[in-house]
């Protein structure tokens, strides 16, 4: 690809603002060459304005979503795209989140722009599950765990019962729930639909891979092995 298509997709600015800015010597290689529009530079070679460029299309990234962020591009109030740096809003192809998480829900959240990679992630032939801890406004039954792991609860207005989940008990008010497939706000229906009601809640694993210390509002590209981990 050349180098102006190349930048300008990765959301440093439009193609007349890359001819220029390579005109005005900003796109180098490593040792400071300052590159042309017909250089064949290798991606991980080239510098826009001192800094080496982002990562090229196939990046994964995993946030810890606070609490309070919309998992959309463009929405009211503020979203998970406002921890990320401006121009990764304009890359081609675009960087979408891997399923969401409510705007209350805070933790792992990944993106990508690997469409491939995304439906991998998604499809339920790849049977990743997802780790939540949910803080509950009463104290649990002890009916829960049988319920969730029946296969045969049924959400309010759904027509499919819901595959089993595993539910462990960290605490009276405090739980750990294993789910096999994504539901609009599925945790918090789950306990409602038992007679409790979620009053936080945070996703700790998605597949194998967990938030490895990232604070909330932090986030990092995974390496191959870190992805590799989603599948274990
Ligand atoms: N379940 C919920 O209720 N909310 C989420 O964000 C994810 C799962």
């Amino acid at each position: 690809m050349r180098l102006v298509k190349l930048i300008a997709n990765l959301g440093y600015g439009s193609r007349k603002e890359i001819t220029q800015a390579i005109r005005n010597g900003w796109v180098t290689d490593r040792d400071g060459k300052t590159l042309k529009a017909d250089a064949k530079t290798p991606h991980e070679d080239i510098l826009f304005d001192d800094e080496p460029l982002d990562p090229p299309q196939g990046m994964v990234l995993l946030m810890n979503k606070p609490v309070g962020y919309t998992c959309s591009i463009k929405d009211q109030g503020r979203l998970v795209y406002d921890l990320l740096p401006d121009r990764y809003r304009l890359r081609k192809p675009v960087l979408s989140t891997i399923g969401r998480l409510d705007k209350e829900t805070s933790g792992a959240l990944l993106f990508t722009d690997d469409g491939t990679f995304l439906h991998t992630v998604i499809s339920p032939k790849s049977e990743v599950p997802k780790i939540y801890e949910a803080e509950l406004d009463r104290p649990m039954t002890g009916k829960e765990a049988e319920i969730f792991a029946s296969g045969e609860m049924m959400l309010e207005s759904e027509t499919k019962p819901l595959k089993p989940a595993e539910l462990e008990v960290l605490g009276e008010k405090r739980a750990r729930l294993t789910l096999h497939e994504g539901r609009y706000h599925q945790v918090r229906r789950m306990f409602a639909a038992v007679g409790n009601h979620v009053t936080a809640l945070s996703r700790t694993h998605v597949g194998g891979l967990d938030l490895d210390g990232l604070a909330e509002g932090e986030w990092k590209h995974l390496t191959e092995e870190e992805k590799a981990k989603i599948f274990r």
